[in-house]
């Protein structure tokens, strides 16, 4: 069987539709390529990079769904040797590597969950593609915006399926929310709004794990911690920068990356966003200047073709947050912790969704082992997690640069919004 007909098989069997038509014409695979065709029973192998704190949930998932969703844990990888180590005996997987290259060059791994800092995941999400595999990405898709086009490049090139990580994707809530909203339920969308508060401990502040960083002022000896820095500056062992990565630029973007995240694709999904027109971020290191070069208190508006804004209020000091709600002229769809609910401006109700699971890693999963089976539709794919990419990274820029970034479509990149001519009209008829 030619190389092209096995492909389009596992096309057909996977489901990947969209990119089908494409792929049969313009795809080009390594020689690493060892992409599977997986039948309906087939077991799928299961490798994870990076044994941290989200790793560790990522191994409750694979404990959990191994019978169920018929899983073949079969290896972790992390430049921490201890963690891979540990990691592989939690999961009862085959094998435990620092070089996650080595996870990668394994075929039963059909694949590859990569929970590592942002900065490494559009590297190691390439990696694993250019091998063959699908992924399961964390959030933030990449830490960048040049990043996420590089990975949408690869992705449309080799046709691999990418999970992003946002996993309240996968509660009903949003995609219910949409097809209430198209059916015109609210009528017109303006605007919505939605946070993320937490409140943190003086002393400490977000992000700032003293225990762990008074244990490990030498380097841990099986500690890969070039690897670990990969593309970043160069730099002697740093505790603080090893566990409390969040606080710096240079490997994350701090709550807007971490945490709105969460919620600006929530609204996307729900309202059918894609790119912002124009974002504002402000904010500051007001509580805890204590070396981060990232805000401790952020908040950011994002302006939309369709004609809304979307307001997400985010702040480490209070945890006194606000409706998570979308207005429109007709009614006002508000979420809950059961579901929405839309109301008229008497408080008539208009309709309302109980939800049928919740914001769970166990579902995202399940819902990419049945993309893999059966071309069940992703539901946080690749285009929502580079979109969400593109609106968090305008609203650092704009709290960094002092300016209302803009999103040059032409050029797809973001720009500041005074040197682009822009409506105050919607762009499209939604
Ligand atoms: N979806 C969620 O709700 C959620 C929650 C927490 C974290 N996350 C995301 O998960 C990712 C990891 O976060 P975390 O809190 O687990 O971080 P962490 O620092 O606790 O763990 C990261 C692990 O990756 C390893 N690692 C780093 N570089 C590596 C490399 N080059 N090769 C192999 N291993 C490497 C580290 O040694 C570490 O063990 C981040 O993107 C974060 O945003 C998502």
């Amino acid at each position: 069987m030619s190389d092209t007909v096995s492909r389009r098989s596992f096309l057909t069997t996977a489901g990947k539709v969209s990119f089908a038509a494409t792929m049969a014409t313009t795809a080009t695979f390594t020689a690493k390529s060892y992409a599977r065709v997986l039948g309906a029973n087939d077991r799928i192998g299961v490798g994870l990079i990076g044994a941290g704190v989200i790793g560790n949930e990522h191994m409750k998932v694979i404990n959990n769904l191994r019978e169920k969703n018929n899983l073949l844990p079969v290896a972790v990888a992390d430049c921490w040797k201890t963690r891979a180590d540990k990691g592989k005996e939690t999961i009862g997987a085959q094998h435990s590597f620092v070089d996650y290259r080595k996870l990668l060059d394994l075929k039963e791994i059909d694949y590859a969950i990569v929970a590592v800092p942002e900065h490494w995941h559009w590297t190691m999400t390439i990696d694993a593609m250019d091998a063959g595999k699908a992924v399961y990405c964390e959030k933030p898709m990449t830490h960048t915006i040049p990043e996420a086009q590089a990975v949408m490049k690869k992705q449309k090139e080799t046709g691999r399926p990418l999970q992003v990580g946002v996993q309240a994707m996968s509660d009903d809530s949003y995609i219910t929310a949409r097809d209430a909203i198209r059916k015109g339920v609210i009528g017109k969308v303006v605007q919505a709004q939605i946070e993320y508060v937490r409140r943190y401990d003086a002393k400490a502040g977000p992000w700032r794990v003293p225990a762990e960083v008074a244990a490990n002022t030498t380097k841990p000896a099986d500690l890969d911690w070039s690897a670990w820095l990969g593309s970043a500056e160069k730099r002697d062992w740093d505790p603080h920068h090893y566990f409390e990565w969040r606080c710096y630029s240079a490997y994350s973007g701090g709550i807007c990356t971490d945490l709105f995240i969460h919620r600006i694709t929530r609204i996307m999904r729900a309202c059918d966003l894609l790119y912002p027109r124009r974002v504002v971020g402000m904010g500051g290191i007001w509580q805890w200047p204590d070396g981060r070069d990232l805000p401790d208190n952020i908040e950011m508006i994002c302006e939309y073709p369709r004609g809304m804004t979307v307001y997400v209020l985010g702040t480490m000091s209070n945890r006194v947050g606000i409706d998570h709600l979308i207005r429109g002229y007709r009614g006002t769809l508000f979420f809950t912790p059961t579901g929405w609910v839309a109301k008229d401006k008497d408080g008539k109700v208009l309709a309302e969704h109980t939800k049928t699971g919740g914001e769970d890693q166990n579902l995202h999963h399940t819902n990419l082992h049945n993309h893999l089976r059966n071309g069940e539709a992703l539901n946080c794919p690749i285009e929502l997690g580079m979109a969400g990419v593109v609106a968090v990274n305008m609203a650092n820029e704009s709290w960094r640069s002092s300016q209302m970034m803009g999103w040059d479509k032409e050029n797809q990149k973001m720009v500041p919004a005074n040197t682009l001519t822009m409506s105050h009209e919607p762009e499209d008829a939604s």
